[in-house]
């Protein structure tokens, strides 16, 4: 196992479409492999293959119970309600996108056996599938957002929340 240079955003690849995978062979194995080694590394959520420079339909996503979901060729096949949150990618770091996506998602994709899996996903999940597989259409949160945040303004964003949260919680104790 490797791990694998992560690319920039500027770069051609990342706005490229990629490829489905035909067959599972060693070199898309191999492939899995070194991204799960390479989002841990970087203590990412999700990573897509075309943020590697492999322009094949091929992401990793680290759930929040810790599971690592393989998905060869995933296809968004349910979408349902809103919701709008900020996220961040490995490509671009200290800049995140406030979004508006789904509230749920499932998706149907291969696992390395060549199995047809459906997932589906809620909340962060949710938003982690649609955001790796708009990088397998060259598609970047940033270009979907509604607003482009630094790392700063979102500590600030972040603190006010907080702030508000613990006023609210007074005056319900009050
Ligand atoms: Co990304």
């Amino acid at each position: 196992m490797a791990i694998l240079k992560i690319i920039k955003e500027g770069s051609q690849d990342l706005r490229k479409k990629s490829r489905p995978v035909e067959k599972i062979n060693r070199r898309i194995i191999t492939l899995l492999d070194d991204m799960r080694e390479t989002l841990k590394d970087a203590e990412g959520i999700g990573l897509a293959a075309p943020q590697v420079g492999v322009l094949r339909r091929v992401v990793v996503i680290e759930t929040e119970d810790g599971e690592l979901l393989e998905l060869i060729n995933p296809e968004i096949i349910y979408r349902e309600g809103e919701q709008e949150e900020i996220e961040g990618c490995l490509s671009s770091p200290g800049k995140y996108a406030q979004t508006i996506r789904p509230a749920v998602v499932k998706v149907s994709y291969l696992n390395r056996n060549g199995e047809t899996v459906e997932k589906e996903g809620t909340e962060l999940l949710a938003r982690a599938f649609c955001h790796e597989t708009d990088h397998l259409d060259g598609v970047l949160c940033f270009d979907k957002a509604v607003r482009i945040l630094t790392r700063e303004e979102l500590d600030e964003l972040r603190e006010k929340e907080n702030n508000e949260k613990n006023g609210q919680e007074k005056k319900t104790n009050s």
